[in-house]
């Protein structure tokens, strides 16, 4: 099997910080343009990084995490380097706008949280030291996630049986995250271990993460992919094709409820018709605590222009009312089990995700 290739060989940096605190850049994958053209875009200021954020350039829960939290670096020199009320003032601002960008994903707020929080009270008083202590908290962010992804797939793998034909929805591989992925890290390491799998990825509408970012990762990785239309998953499932789903996460609530990409909770209702184990990978940075349940998790509704016109192709007459949510809230009832970077949370519910989280 042969498909196009573009960009570098397996490994890439999805989201990174070229040079110091007082001059460096935010440098990342422009995933709109994938799978045809790899290129990669400099971001210098905030509403840049919001602009990025905003139309998918850079997407997935842990990578607009890491994006929010280089970005709060950029907006925190705005008004200059030295004055440390000015850093301070600049970075409440550059936090305020980059928290509007995206409203589901859980990762966002929670790294603009961290960024805003690492500067407590006796944090220093000098603009320059407060830069270098805000770059050291975003590169934390970055690796920690890197760290997480790993763990997940380690864990997500014991649950691959050699065989098995996984689906997956939307993107959440290496491009979703800083590195290695979620719901593809599970793959990516029972690949690594050897266990023959084949992958089906549902192309993923409206805007095709599935079919331009994950099969692209995996294609790139040299594992199995096949390619489906969402709403052929049904199909796929009856002639037994499939025996595990695994998807990623934007936001978890306190008893499991998970928002991800809109289809997913379609596909978590197939795969319970089925009797095929629905699981979910995610690291803790995905949790929602303070939210009991998932409808309190709020869906970013998108531009109806997404649908009539996916990719500069009008495809839909003029003018037709349009509802566009870019997600949905899975029950956890439906979800065989969370796999994090400390463990697999089986059976979900609110004490399991708990005991789980607050584990060493
Ligand atoms: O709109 P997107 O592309 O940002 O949506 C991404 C997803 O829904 C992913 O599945 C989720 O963020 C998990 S990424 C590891």
């Amino acid at each position: 099997m042969s498909m196009p290739q573009s960009g570098p060989a397996v490994a890439f940096d999805t989201v990174r910080w070229v040079g110091d605190a007082r001059s460096g850049f935010l440098r990342l994958i422009d995933q709109t343009l994938l799978p045809t053209e790899y290129v990669e875009i400099d971001l210098r200021d905030v509403p840049a990084v919001w602009e990025a954020i905003k139309s998918l350039r850079v997407r997935g829960a842990p990578a607009i995490g890491v994006a929010a939290a280089y970005g709060a670096v950029i907006g925190a020199r705005a008004q200059g380097c030295q004055e440390a009320s000015l850093v301070r003032r600049s970075l409440a601002l550059a936090a305020a706008s980059l928290r509007t960008s995206r409203p589901t994903a859980v990762n966002l707020f929670w790294a603009l949280d961290r960024m805003e929080s690492c500067l407590n009270d006796e944090g220093p008083d000098d603009g320059a030291e407060i830069l270098e202590k805000l770059l050291v908290e975003a590169r934390l962010i970055d690796e920690e996630d890197r760290a997480m992804c790993r763990a997940i797939g380690r864990h997500g793998a014991a649950l691959v049986q050699p065989g098995q034909g996984i689906l997956t929805h939307c993107n959440a591989g290496g491009l979703a995250t800083a590195d290695y992925g979620t719901a593809l890290a599970v793959v990516f390491a029972a690949h690594e271990q050897g266990k023959s799998l084949r992958v089906f990825a549902d192309e993923t509408r409206p805007l095709l993460q599935g079919a331009r970012l994950t099969a692209w990762e995996l294609g790139r990785r040299g594992i199995p992919v096949t390619l489906i239309c969402d709403n052929m998953a049904a199909q796929v499932m009856r002639e037994r094709k499939v025996q595990m789903v695994v998807v990623g996460a934007d936001r978890i609530a306190s008893n499991g409820d998970t928002a991800n990409k809109i289809g997913t909770y379609g596909v978590a209702v197939l795969a319970k018709a089925h009797g095929i184990p629905f699981y979910v990978a995610a690291p803790s940075s995905t949790f929602d605590l303070s939210i009991a349940d998932g409808t309190a998790i709020p869906i970013e509704q998108r531009d109806p222009r997404e649908i009539t016109h996916g990719f500069g192709r009008q495809t839909a007459p003029e003018g037709v009312d349009v509802y566009n949510p870019a997600f949905d809230v899975t029950p956890a009832e439906l979800i065989a089990g969370i796999i994090t970077e400390k463990g697999v949370i089986r059976p979900v519910n609110r004490e399991t995700i708990h005991d789980v989280l607050t584990s060493a």
